[in-house]
């Protein structure tokens, strides 16, 4: 990353930088075979090595694999690394079974985290969604005290509502907002990414690829065993409209000499200084090209093509985001 290669979350919150890994798919989910573990430690090693130190995980991801996983990477070199950790996710045998954010249960989860990680404060720690049944002022309050112990750094959040941004905000001051956020999911902009950059949060913004649609990659129909049948954006006439989308993405790509995953990741970072694309790289072949992305700019011509082509509804049907 030459330029611009690092990003301040939130106003008074830490530097890091300006693309974050994300480790999810270094572990098994939705029940698919745990990727190799040899190669996911060197994919965070190289990452470390190329500038890039923000890891981020999930106490559920694998059911706490995850965690392990990068315990093992940064052991010897925890203070190149900057641990971001989502909790209060419940699963059962990879299935979903709702939240729990108690306060007692997040005094248990983070103590968990840090032996898992081998580390003694995490430094980003974020309910991984809101839970209606605890009030927010009792999960960033407990995360407040976490703070208070020396347990964890700085607060975030992750996929919440404006208003409870707001609330959230105004119990300690959110570093950091974690979002899906691509060319084809954009309806963020109408309300919650206003309100984030008005409260001075920053943006941890994933999926960029759009579960793998806008690397231009995609073929119909999907494989059978392929999770994303479960997603109405991958299903019959939803999927050819979709890809003809994709077209215009890839056209656009190779006019300008780079690949249709470089603009989608390029797209999300030109939305803004305070917005850090977070993306998945499961294999060290893939860092170089999503770091070149980090460098590439648009023309106004190609910047309204982009938002043209994937003006809000222009993506049919939706994937577990679900906004
Ligand atoms: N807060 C939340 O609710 C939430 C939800 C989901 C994910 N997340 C976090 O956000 C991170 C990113 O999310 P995501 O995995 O859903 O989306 P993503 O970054 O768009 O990744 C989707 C897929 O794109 C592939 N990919 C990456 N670079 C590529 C390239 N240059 N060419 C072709 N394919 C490429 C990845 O493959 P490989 O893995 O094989 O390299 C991955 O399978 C996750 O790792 C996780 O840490 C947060």
């Amino acid at each position: 990353m030459k330029n611009n290669s690092k990003i301040q979350l939130g106003n008074d919150g830490p530097m890091v930088s300006r693309l974050g890994l994300g480790c999810m798919r270094m572990s098994s989910i939705w029940g698919g075979p745990t990727p190799n573990e040899q190669e996911s430690i060197a994919t965070i090693h190289e990452a470390l090595y190329m500038g890039i130190n923000f890891l981020n995980t999930g106490d559920f991801y694998g059911a706490g694999h995850n965690e392990m996983l990068i315990g093992k990477a940064i052991k010897g070199r925890r203070d190149e690394a900057f641990i971001s950790v989502k909790f209060g996710a419940i699963f059962h045998n990879g299935q979903w079974l709702g939240m729990d954010l108690r306060p007692i249960a997040i005094k248990n989860f983070i103590n968990y985290s840090l032996t898992r990680l081998g580390v003694e404060t995490i430094d980003l720690y974020q309910p991984s969604r809101m839970d209606g049944s605890v009030p927010v002022e009792d999960i960033i309050g407990t995360v407040a005290d976490l703070i208070q112990e020396g347990k964890v750094r700085h607060i975030g959040v992750s996929e919440i509502t404006a208003d409870q941004l707001r609330k959230a905000n105004e119990i300690y001051p959110i570093s950091a907002l974690e979002i899906g956020y691509s060319l084809a999911d954009r309806q963020i902009e109408l309300e919650l990414l206003p309100t984030a950059k008005e409260l001075g949060v920053g943006i941890v913004a994933f999926a960029n690829t759009a579960e793998g649609l806008l690397t231009g990659e995609m073929k119909t129909p999907l494989p059978e065993n392929d999770y994303r049948n479960h997603f109405s954006r991958f299903e019959g006439e939803n999927l050819i409209n979709n890809l003809s989308k994709v077209e215009i993405l890839k056209q656009l790509a190779s006019n300008k000499g780079c690949t249709p995953t470089q603009v989608a990741i390029a797209w999300v970072k030109e939305q803004g200084d305070h917005i850090m694309p977070l993306v998945s790289m499961s294999r060290r072949s893939r860092l170089p090209e999503n770091i070149n992305a980090m460098d590439i700019k648009f023309s106004p011509e190609e910047m309204n093509t982009l938002n043209t082509t994937f003006a809000i509804g222009a993506i049919h049907g939706g994937t577990y985001l679900n906004r």
